[in-house]
């Protein structure tokens, strides 16, 4: 997939340029935790300011559905953008006021407390064009929801003539995702973990026909060592999702793609660090007992798996990361990649949060912005806020 990028915007001195960022960043108490996507955008702001552009920036926080939220308003993240960026940002606490202020950069208010943003009204888009003398998307977390913001606002600014382009994260995503997708360095090693299988399916089906092995951890595991005859005891069990997960490992077999699934688990009777735990084989949890956590030789198994791959890319965490009994595998899974000598690419909060705490983030060659986006990314579909950008749109 080719997408115009900053190089195709022209001249742009003098210009307002609409930013649609992802500014949809953890807030606690009103404070911003992890200020990583906001960091991310920081280089196209830059760019644009540098060839003399006026910055209009937007973004959504969090799911208020079209309306005002006290607590996701984006003025905690207009001051951590304006410390990251050095520069003055004026935040505006409306999100389509009826005239801008002339400032370098300007801040609109949470793009979702307006219902037009989710509804991707033209409306809606149509105020916001107001605003644009052209339009950059900058938001890769935001690329596969089809809102105001992200599609019917380029089309409707294509239409008028004016030029729509990716940012430079949207343009590094699409890069190093779509490499992984049509050019890995081999063996390309997949390693999926996380809550549900429901929601890796679709992105299990577009790997097998990419990787060399599969590594399954996390949660989702039980429902394939379950499909394959195993027992989980009270491990959480997609059953509905049985016959899904038999034909996605068959079709992974009969293309010769390796999966590696647990082959011993850390349970415990509840998800709390203070119950008593058990190393169990994961094909037989015994009853009343679930498992947290990968064990001890399913993580020396996980990490030869690792050990020579020529790309890795990690999605979801091994085990209950969060409570110190069980964030063992995760652990070591993120020590296995950076320590790999790999290509290494990594997607999804929770494996983000895994490698920050280890202090292992320099160690990655990539570390995406996109939960659902680099899902769905990678699972091949079309999606609205890049669809727009393709060089031949
Ligand atoms: C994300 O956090 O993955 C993006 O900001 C998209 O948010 P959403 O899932 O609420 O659309």
């Amino acid at each position: 997939m080719t997408i115009r990028t900053l190089d195709a915007l022209g001249d742009v001195a003098g210009a307002r340029v609409f930013v649609r960022a992802d500014l949809n960043v953890p807030l606690h108490d009103g404070v911003v935790g992890d200020d990583t996507r906001i960091a991310a955008m920081v280089p196209t702001a830059r760019e644009l300011l540098e060839r003399g552009a006026r910055l209009v920036v937007a973004s959504h926080l969090g799911r208020p559905k079209g309306t005002v939220v006290e607590d996701l308003r984006l003025a905690p993240v207009g001051r951590v953008l304006a410390e990251r960026l050095g520069t003055r940002v004026t935040t505006l606490d409306e999100v389509t006021p009826d005239t801008l202020p002339n400032d370098d950069v300007v801040l609109l208010e949470n793009l979702r407390f307006d219902p037009g943003e989710e509804a991707n009204d033209v409306t809606f888009a149509g105020a916001l064009a107001e605003y644009a003398d052209a339009y950059v998307d900058d938001a890769f977390g935001a690329v596969h929801r089809a809102h105001a913001s992200v599609a019917a606002l380029p089309e409707l600014l294509l239409a008028s003539g004016r030029r729509a382009v990716a940012g430079r994260l949207v343009q590094r995503e699409v890069d190093v995702l779509g490499r992984l997708l049509h050019d890995p360095a081999r063996p390309f090693v997949a390693i999926l973990g996380g809550a549900k299988v429901s929601d890796k399916l679709g992105v299990i089906a577009s790997l097998t026909e990419r990787v060399d092995a599969l590594v399954i951890g996390g949660a989702m595991a039980f429902t394939l060592i379950a499909a394959e005859g195993g027992k989980v005891g009270a491990s959480l069990l997609e059953q509905d999702r049985l016959d899904d997960v038999k034909s996605a490992l068959t079709a992974a077999r009969e293309r010769g793609v390796t999966v590696h699934l647990p082959s011993d688990v850390v349970a415990a009777p509840a998800i709390e660090a203070a119950a008593p735990t058990d190393v169990v084989a994961a094909e037989a949890v015994p009853e009343g007992l679930m498992g947290l956590d990968i064990g001890p030789a399913t993580i020396a198994a996980f990490t030869d798996a690792l050990a020579g791959a020529g790309s890795i890319l990690w999605n979801g965490p091994m085990g209950v990361f969060e409570l110190e009994p069980f964030a063992a595998g995760t652990r070591a899974v993120a020590h296995a990649c950076a320590e790999s000598g790999a290509f290494t690419v990594v997607g999804g909060g929770d494996s983000l949060a895994a490698i920050t705490r280890e202090g292992l983030a320099g160690a990655f060659d990539h570390l995406s912005t996109g939960g659902g986006a680099s899902l769905e990314f990678l699972e091949g579909r079309s999606l609205p806020g890049l669809a727009i950008l393709e060089d031949d749109a």
